[in-house]
């Protein structure tokens, strides 16, 4: 008999962890796949983009719940994902990261009896005023099967109580969704489009609620980019978060009408990683960013008090800074190295393989 698997997918950071761990398993004879789409990001260029271009089969399931309040959003996944989860009795469920999404579709298969494979366990910022913390706080409590990027996890999960035979270190399956497109990031050549060369730019992305969404603080980090872009051409894909709160606070102008600032649309991963893969340095509050910053070396400035990805600073080319800390930690990296060597451990784009093995073999034997 076939297992039958659902993938649930939702917001952005899904589509490109999902897709590696897709293929590893469409291929398999032992399972029939299902890909749950939630609609919690439903914009082309948030969603149908990235399942474009990594091949990910239109979704079996589109739930279509679009965006609200955390309530709204994760009551509205729930209640359209059980219907599914009933009909179908998943042999596993499948969910990834840290966003609504995870968590809701954790709670209905759980609330069933179904088995719940969590695909980047263990991450903790120590930070419960993010809505993320609290995702993977309840989705790792819950999980039968908790698959992790990095020793910290494995670490994270025993300290709250994990048994470690329900723990898996896979590595990290964003460096396969990098090494699965790598020909095509470096046959893709964007700086023409912006009038920028090789490393003479810096990619910034924030769209976190605890950088956009207070006006004080978004005052302060429009000025810290327009300190940046003295220095050097920013080019700065814009998430609908982050442009509406520009709006909202009146600041969006003062970006868009900088001579040394390129506004631009959210990117396609491609596109995206084609133009970080060629900057001189990112200044960002992504979790994804973080790690393939570290993967190729290039220098990270991440605007945050905490990451759950520490391996990323003691192993990796990252770097927490602040508002305040922003300009000066600009300037050393201007001064220092244009690239940093680093590796960890497991991220070498087997991980779709070891996690594809690793559910084979639970199939086998009864986690519940
Ligand atoms: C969500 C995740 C976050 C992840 C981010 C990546 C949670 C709690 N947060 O945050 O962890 O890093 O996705 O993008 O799950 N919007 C659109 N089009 C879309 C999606 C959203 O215009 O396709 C707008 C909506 O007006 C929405 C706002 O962006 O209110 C924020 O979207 P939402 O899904 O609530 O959270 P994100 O900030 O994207």
């Amino acid at each position: 008999m076939r297992s039958l698997v659902h993938i649930i997918v939702g917001a952005r950071p899904n589509f490109m962890k999902a897709a590696p761990l897709w293929h590893a398993l469409s291929a398999a004879e032992w399972c029939d796949l299902r890909l749950v789409h939630t609609g919690q990001h439903y914009s082309p260029e948030m969603s149908d983009v990235f399942l474009e271009e990594f091949r990910l089969p239109k979704p079996h399931y589109s739930l279509g719940v679009g965006s609200g309040s955390h309530a709204e959003q994760t009551a509205a996944v729930m209640v359209a994902y059980e219907k599914i989860a009933v009909a179908e009795r998943p042999d596993w469920v499948v969910v990834i990261g840290d966003v609504n999404s995870t968590l809701a579709a954790t709670l209905v298969a759980k609330k069933l009896n179904l088995r719940v494979a969590h695909l980047e366990a263990g991450l903790r910022s120590f930070d419960r005023t993010m809505p993320e913390e609290i995702n993977r706080i309840v989705t790792d409590a819950l999980a039968d099967l908790l698959w992790t990027p990095s020793v910290d996890g494995d670490e994270n999960l025993v300290r709250e109580g994990v048994s470690p035979e329900r723990i898996e270190r896979v590595g990290n399956v964003m460096i396969d969704a990098f090494e699965m497109m790598r020909l095509r990031i470096e046959a893709s050549n964007p700086l023409e489009k912006y009038g920028i060369a090789d490393r003479k730019f810096a990619v910034v992305t924030l769209h976190r609620p605890s950088n956009v969404d207070d006006p004080a603080r978004l005052l302060s980090l429009v000025d810290g980019i327009l300190e940046i872009s003295k220095r050097l051409l920013v080019v700065m894909p814009v998430h609908p978060r982050t442009r509406q709160r520009l709006i909202t606070a009146g600041l969006i102008e003062r970006l868009s009408l900088d001579r040394n600032m390129r506004l631009i649309e959210p990117l396609a991963y491609v596109d995206f990683m084609a133009l970080v893969t060629r900057a001189r340095f990112v200044v960002t509050d992504s979790g994804g960013v973080q790690e393939e910053t570290t993967y190729l070396g290039i220098p990270c400035l991440t605007m945050r008090d905490n990451t759950e990805r520490p391996i990323t600073i003691t192993e990796g080319s990252n770097l927490l800074i602040s508002d305040a800390s922003l300009v000066s930690a600009v300037d050393d990296v201007l001064n220092g190295p244009e690239r940093k060597a680093g590796s960890v451990d497991l991220w070498d784009g087997r991980a779709a393989e070891r996690i594809a093995a690793s559910l084979h073999r639970r199939s086998s034997c009864n986690l519940r």
